[in-house]
């Protein structure tokens, strides 16, 4: 028996490895994906891998994929968990946890691991995945079974069994990051009263130090899904690593709030989502332009159950599914582009265009004209407040 191991090539996950050896008796198979995280030195980590005993290791870049079916469809739909959170960890876990399901199809394994602590919302989400996608295979949580409790028994574990303790110092910080955002957890963050320190942040500047210059920026897109920047069409990776450098020089995109995670306790997070932010500004303001109000307010709702889904983990579900094609639907019209300016933190917007524009000016302008007659108001006030003067009428006994 095989089992198929998300590996960081961190202090946790170099330990997992002889662990499950030792308490499985079974061959591991590292599986790293590339989901933008940066900082790994990919080269040193097949050695490292089998350092820790693992058999081999299995990279997979899924750059493009992630921004394309995962990020895309959650910007397009309007994702956003509790008025704040646009979902960057979420919608990691799916994509990776699924390469790991076609991985382990692969070499012939028969079960998957992953270094997730028993108190998140990230072993939900990798687990609901492998249900989903294989619920043949079986799961292994070591964090959920074993002694190891901190740092130093880690460290120990890993002497006792040859394995290399990564030389890179840990940050104080949980921190998780991929092409869309970095989140930040733990330490003085568990305090909901402590500010963040400013020497924190690593995708954005802060905004008191952003330039004083703002920036134009144009964003075009077509049917919800951002495709340019500037009038220059990139490949959805290279748009979202594009506007992460932008908006990271100004200060874009940070956040701060205490969520409700799946599993019942509150926890305080900082996310910054730089592109991210942009783009979820962009895609806004131009469904303004091509959304009547009942529909606005429709996929609104449906957004909010999105959310809630992704962020639960229930990416592979029907009912996320067929969300996806509604919001796919409903947004098929929202084509154009949208001119935002960025200055210290702030998005604003300058300009938006649609060939499908709903927005007619010969009918908003406060000139009269043969489409919209002042005089037919009267009337519709009337019939629309009937029930307002009926109930007023009820209480004063006319
Ligand atoms: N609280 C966020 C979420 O549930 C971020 C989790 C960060 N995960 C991590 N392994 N550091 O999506
Ligand atoms: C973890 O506990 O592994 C990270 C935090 C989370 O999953 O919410």
């Amino acid at each position: 028996n095989k089992v198929v191991l998300a590996y960081s090539g961190g202090l946790d996950t170099s330990v997992i490895v002889p662990w499950l050896r030792e308490n499985y008796g079974c061959d591991v198979v590292c599986f790293t994906a590339d989901v933008g995280q940066g900082v790994m030195e990919m080269d040193g980590l097949e050695k490292k891998a089998k350092a820790s005993g693992a058999s081999q290791l299995i990279v997979k870049d899924l750059k493009e994929e992630f921004v394309k079916d995962y990020i895309f469809p959650c910007l397009r739909a309007g994702g956003v968990y509790e008025r704040k959170y646009l979902l960057g960890t979420s919608m990691a876990r799916p994509v990776i946890a699924k390469a790991m399901v076609d991985a382990a199809k692969e070499v012939g394994a028969d079960a998957v691991s992953h270094g997730c602590t028993g108190k998140g919302n990230d072993q939900v989400r990798f687990e609901l995945t492998f249900f989903a996608l294989n619920p043949e295979l079986q799961v292994v949580a070591p964090w959920r079974e074993w002694e190891i409790t901190g740092r130093e028994d880690a460290i120990e574990y890993a002497k006792k069994h040859g394995v290399p303790v990564p030389v890179s110092k840990k940050s104080i910080y949980s921190r998780d990051r991929n092409l869309w955002h970095l989140s930040h957890e733990g330490d003085i963050l568990e305090d909901p009263a402590n500010e963040p320190r400013k020497e924190m942040y690593m995708m954005s500047v802060d905004p008191e130090d952003a330039p004083n210059q703002p920036e134009y920026l144009e964003i075009g897109i077509v049917s919800g899904v951002p495709i340019s920047v500037n009038g220059r069409e990139l490949s959805p990776a290279a748009l979202l690593t594009e506007l992460n450098e932008i908006g990271g020089r100004h200060g874009i995109g940070r956040v701060d709030m205490v969520e409700n995670r799946l599993v019942g306790m509150k926890s305080r997070g900082v996310y910054e989502t730089p592109g991210g932010t942009i783009l979820w500004a962009a895609a806004r303001e131009l469904e303004s332009l091509t959304l009547d109000r009942e529909a606005m307010q429709t996929k609104d709702m449906f957004a909010l159950k999105y959310a809630e889904l992704v962020y639960n983990g229930r990416w592979f579900d029907p009912l996320r599914q067929s969300i996806d094609k509604f919001m796919e639907e409903i947004t098929k019209t929202t084509t154009g582009s949208v001119t935002l300016k960025l200055y210290k933190g702030s998005v604003t917007v300058a300009s938006r265009k649609s060939p499908n524009s709903l927005y007619r000016e010969d009918i908003s302008s406060f000139e009269n004209g043969a489409i919209y007659n002042q005089a037919d108001a009267a009337g519709f006030i009337r019939l629309y407040g009937l029930p307002t003067r009926v109930r007023a009428m009820l209480e004063k006994g006319i």
